[in-house]
């Protein structure tokens, strides 16, 4: 993945990256295709359980790919997948295109993929398909004068037919990549606490990164919408007492040590999924002598922070500008803070985009 695969591009190296494609609205993308069919394709190998061998990646020029209806990916909802991002991003010699931390997304994939009995990809197999399907799209990476990214998205799962519980013989891993906009927009937004629904059961699948961790949730989601509340909050099933995460991204707080210190807040839970973002800001923090509490968070303590941020890669930092929970009347309101963990969610952006140095090598150049 570090700069030598020039043998997968397709292109001369020189001309390599293409310019971003013309007449694109770049600033104003959903998280979809955008009516922009299959790009330049996506990345797939398939796994054989008898064989325990993957094939070899090729790129498909289609976003559909031919699974058996009754495999358990379908029914069962056998799979995972990630969430990354790649920026054009400025280098000395010129403009390149970074991957950020495909490491750690590799590492978390295979995690999940344990959890629901899938084959995970081999970390260097994870990056040769990244590098490939990157390469094969690199047009699609958005210009780097806008906020948007080139989002990229592996999945994992259970392909050929077996409604047997047991894993089937084939798995199919596939990585698909288009250009988005950040998910819930740069304004601050409101969170309301889900208490109708319980995202993750003690001991559960909340830490892992599978889809049965969001579909549940739009129902819920749609309706707090619809109330003005763009994040949704979980708090722990269990005792409904502690914080978890956003529906769509992880909780951080900041609130001011009595010495005037910074203080970065994370909920201990084993139910809410690893997030690079929020990994990123803390290393970050560290660097700069802020304390780290990574300690269960009661909801009771969230009117001690002046400052929370939901941080995904799909979501970026998005400010939270309040929490609400109706069972108990309560609104927390976070207005006016310093803003310190968007600075630092700024300093990450910057790191992403090569205008800031890379001290922590996060940034996987294609
Ligand atoms: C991501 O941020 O990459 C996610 O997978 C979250 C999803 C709701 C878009």
């Amino acid at each position: 993945f570090p700069v030598a695969t020039h043998t997968l591009r397709s292109l001369p190296v020189e001309m390599f990256p293409r310019p971003p494609k013309k007449d694109i609205d770049w600033a104003n993308l959903s998280l979809s295709l955008n009516g922009n069919a299959s790009l330049n394709g996506h990345v797939e190998v398939r796994h054989s359980l008898s064989t325990n061998k993957w094939s070899t990646p090729r790129i498909v020029a289609d976003e559909n790919i031919a699974v058996s209806g009754l495999s358990p990916g379908l029914n069962y909802g056998q799979q995972c997948y990630e969430g990354l991002k790649a920026f054009r991003s400025a280098r000395p010699q010129g403009e390149t295109i970074t991957v950020f931390r495909p490491n750690f997304h590799a590492a978390r994939m295979a995690r999940s993929a344990e959890a629901v009995c899938l084959p995970a990809p081999s970390q260097e197999l994870f990056l040769e398909c990244l590098n490939k399907v990157i390469i094969a799209n690199d047009e699609w990476v958005p210009p780097s004068n806008t906020e948007s990214f080139l989002y990229i998205r592996p999945v994992l799962f259970g392909s050929s037919s077996n409604l047997a519980l047991c894993p089937p013989e084939e798995t199919i891993f596939a990585i698909f990549v288009f250009p988005t906009s950040p998910y819930h927009g740069a304004e601050a937004a409101k969170a309301l606490v889900l208490e109708d629904f319980d995202r993750a059961a003690p001991k559960g699948m909340g830490a892992y990164k599978v889809g049965g961790n969001y579909a549940p949730v739009w129902r819920h989601a749609a309706k707090a919408k619809a109330q003005g509340y763009g994040l949704t909050l979980h708090l722990d099933s269990a005792s409904q007492t502690y914080v978890e995460e956003f529906s769509t991204s992880g909780f951080v707080g900041h609130k001011k040590g009595q010495t005037g210190q910074d203080v970065m807040i994370i909920p201990d839970t084993e139910n809410a999924i690893a997030s690079a973002t929020c990994d990123s800001l803390m290393s970050l923090a560290r660097l700069k002598g802020w304390k780290i509490e990574r300690i269960p968070v009661p909801f009771s303590s969230i009117r001690d922070l002046d400052e929370v941020v939901a941080v995904g890669t799909a979501a970026a930092a998005v400010p939270v500008e309040s929490i609400t929970r109706n069972s108990s009347g309560e609104t927390v309101v976070f207005a006016d803070g310093e803003k310190r963990l968007l600075h630092l969610a700024a300093i990450v952006a910057d790191i992403q985009r090569g205008h800031v140095a890379d001290t922590e090598g996060w940034c996987y150049d294609v």
